[in-house]
């Protein structure tokens, strides 16, 4: 399906400065805002959805959304925490009662984001606000498998990762943002291991993919107490014992590395 979203949502002082993402929730921006929905509603063949977090003050939320919604917004994903402080965006409860007050007084569907760190909490997150669906960000980043409802072993799935790279067309991939993706798989689950830091090292001195690739699945699996994994071991279902892997906590998560 394809659609066009409005990004309210990003806190950042770049945001700030251009005067866009989070810093149009205040009030005084509302008749702005509300113009460009109806604007891209009436311009557009494909159906405008908003992204948004929480208003300053919080009982604000409903009626901006609601005014969305007026505008043309076919649904409105909330990301219920404050965009106010841009030192810790992501951190902090998210405030999901709100997220069940929009779906409670809106007649369209409502995306709930914020607090999910596990399947479980997808799984709270929808019985609590009855949302039509959850958002998730940073989680993912660690966990691509998330909404499987599966935790894969870090190594396998930096390797799987790196096959898909090595399949994009020379020169399109960005060496650093790769890293930067094996990193999330591997300290999301790694993060207490003694020699995370010393992965890190490592993979910052990598050069290429193929480098990142060795560093996997030699030297990473040593330091896990593990064998060496030949170049055609990528299987993100089993883990190294040939179980199938899922788990809904970290505390989980620690027992598998
Ligand atoms: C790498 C990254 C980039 C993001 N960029 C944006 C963005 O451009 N606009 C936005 O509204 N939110 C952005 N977010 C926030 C997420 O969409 C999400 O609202 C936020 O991370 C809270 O969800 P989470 O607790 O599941 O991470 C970003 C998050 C991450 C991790």
């Amino acid at each position: 399906m394809r659609w066009s979203d409005l990004n309210l949502g990003c806190p950042l002082t770049s945001a700030r400065d251009g005067h866009y993402g989070a810093y149009l929730l205040g009030q005084k921006d509302w008749p702005l805002v509300e113009n460009i929905v109806s604007g891209l509603t009436h311009a557009l063949p494909v159906p405008i959805s908003t992204k948004i977090r929480l208003c300053n003050p919080v009982k604000h939320t409903l009626p901006f959304a609601e005014r969305l919604v007026l505008a043309g917004s076919s649904w409105i994903a909330l990301h219920a925490r404050s965009g106010a402080s841009t030192r810790k965006r992501r951190h902090g409860p998210a405030n999901l009662s709100q997220v069940k007050l929009l779906k409670e007084c809106l007649q369209v569907p409502v995306i709930s984001n914020g607090n999910v760190r596990t399947y479980g909490d997808v799984l709270q997150n929808l019985e609590f606000t009855r949302a039509d669906g959850v958002m998730v960000g940073e989680t993912l980043l660690g966990n691509p498998c998330l909404f499987a409802g599966a935790t894969p072993d870090p190594v396998q799935i930096s390797l799987e990762y790196l096959e898909i790279c090595k399949q994009c067309p020379e020169g399109s991939v960005d060496l650093e943002a790769a890293k930067k993706h094996v990193k999330h798989f591997v300290d999301f689950q790694c993060s207490r291991r003694t020699w995370i830091s010393k992965f890190i090292r490592a993979l910052t001195a990598c050069r290429t993919i193929e480098e990142v690739d060795k560093l996997l699945r030699v030297k990473t699996q040593r330091w896990r107490g593990k064998s060496p994994l030949p170049r055609d071991a990528v299987d993100v279902e089993e883990d190294s014992e040939g179980e199938k892997i899922s788990g809904d906590g970290y505390d989980d998560l620690a027992l598998l590395v």
